[in-house]
């Protein structure tokens, strides 16, 4: 730096470092900034150079340990290098092996306890955790600690299920499941009343989460219309009534083509499931199947578009082959 072009208010003091700082830089023998560490920190703040033979010294970051017997000070060399400190002068601090929890297990999924690992804790089946699942080993006040108590397993239990209007469940004489405990649902039959059916889960049991594995089931009336097809008859379900989980089958008269399923079942809300389906005079659309559907979707590169090629072909023919008919 040419001195003649210092500003002039520039303090003598800041000259005279100015100086020496330009002067040790140029000089070859002199360090730069000393080495940064993981797990060591200089003692005080660096300087931007150093004579030759000057020191430095270190101290071990939060959560590592000094090594007694290794020296961390680092001298500056006639070369212009930092002599080298080993890495083993300062090693990581360990938080104390915790055991197990009853009904559980902790994991040192680093494979120590050393600061900056952490433990995973998992219950047993049966059991929930209460506390963290995750604990870490960080640095704290004196040496290093573990981020949060130990967590506890506890049995896993459930309350009593739902109550159900027309129905109830059992066994009832208790205010408290086991896990994986089952009840069963019944529905109330009225002698000379419509028959009640039960909607949904007759059984349920007690799950991970402390609540039952499904809603409870409805005791309810079902009736589906009397299924009416023109033009086509039932093969199977003849019946006066119709009520949950019945399945009819249909088909068409001679000639005709049917349009929808030829199975239905009378669901829950009182409806055919799918809807009673049509005869009519025309075939139905082509319906993809579902195998080639994925084949095409899910790899485009298979053998799928191939295969639903001829399919389509085919279509088109019979579709020429009905015009041609009906001209
Ligand atoms: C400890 O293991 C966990 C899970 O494998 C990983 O995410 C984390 O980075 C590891 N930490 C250290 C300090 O090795
Ligand atoms: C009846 O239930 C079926 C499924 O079981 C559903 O698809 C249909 O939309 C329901 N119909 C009515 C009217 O709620």
């Amino acid at each position: 730096m040419p001195l003649q072009h210092l500003p002039e208010h520039f303090s003598a003091q800041f000259f005279l470092t100015t100086l020496l700082v330009t002067l040790l830089s140029t000089s070859s023998d002199a360090c730069g900034k000393p080495p940064r560490f993981e797990n060591m920190q200089l003692s005080g703040s660096p300087k931007a150079s150093y004579v030759t033979g000057e020191k430095v010294k270190y101290s071990c970051r939060p959560g590592y340990m000094h090594r007694p017997t290794v020296n961390i000070e680092s001298v500056c060399a006639a070369n212009g290098q930092w002599s080298l400190i080993s890495k083993n002068a300062c090693y990581k601090k360990s938080c104390p092996r915790l055991d197990d929890p009853t009904n559980g297990q902790a994991k040192f999924v680093n494979g120590s306890s050393e600061f900056g690992t952490q433990i995973q804790y998992i219950c047993d089946p049966g059991f929930f955790l209460i506390g963290e699942k995750i604990l870490f080993c960080l640095a704290a006040a004196s040496g290093v600690e573990w981020s949060a108590e130990p967590p506890v397993c506890s049995k896993i239990l459930c309350k009593s299920p739902p109550n159900i209007a027309n129905g109830a469940f059992s066994p009832s004489n208790k205010d408290v499941f086991e896990y994986h405990e089952v009840v069963t649902y019944q529905c109330h039959q009225v002698p000379g009343q419509d028959k009640l059916s039960l909607v949904g889960e007759r059984q349920i049991y007690c799950s991970e989460n402390r609540l039952w594995s499904a809603n409870p089931p409805e005791c309810k009336v079902v009736k589906c219309p009397y299924p009416v097809i023109q033009n086509g008859r039932l093969t199977s379900g003849f019946s006066k009534k119709y009520s949950y989980r019945a399945r009819i089958m249909f088909e068409c008269n001679q000639g005709l083509f049917l349009h929808g399923s030829n199975t239905v079942t009378c669901e829950g809300n009182s409806t055919w499931q799918p809807p009673i389906p049509t005869c009519r005079s025309n075939p139905p659309p082509p319906q993809p199947t579902t195998a080639s559907t994925i084949d095409v979707t899910s790899n485009p590169n298979s053998k799928g578009a191939l295969i639903d090629f001829p399919d389509s072909k085919g279509w088109i023919i019979s579709l020429i082959m009905i015009a041609v008919l009906e001209l």
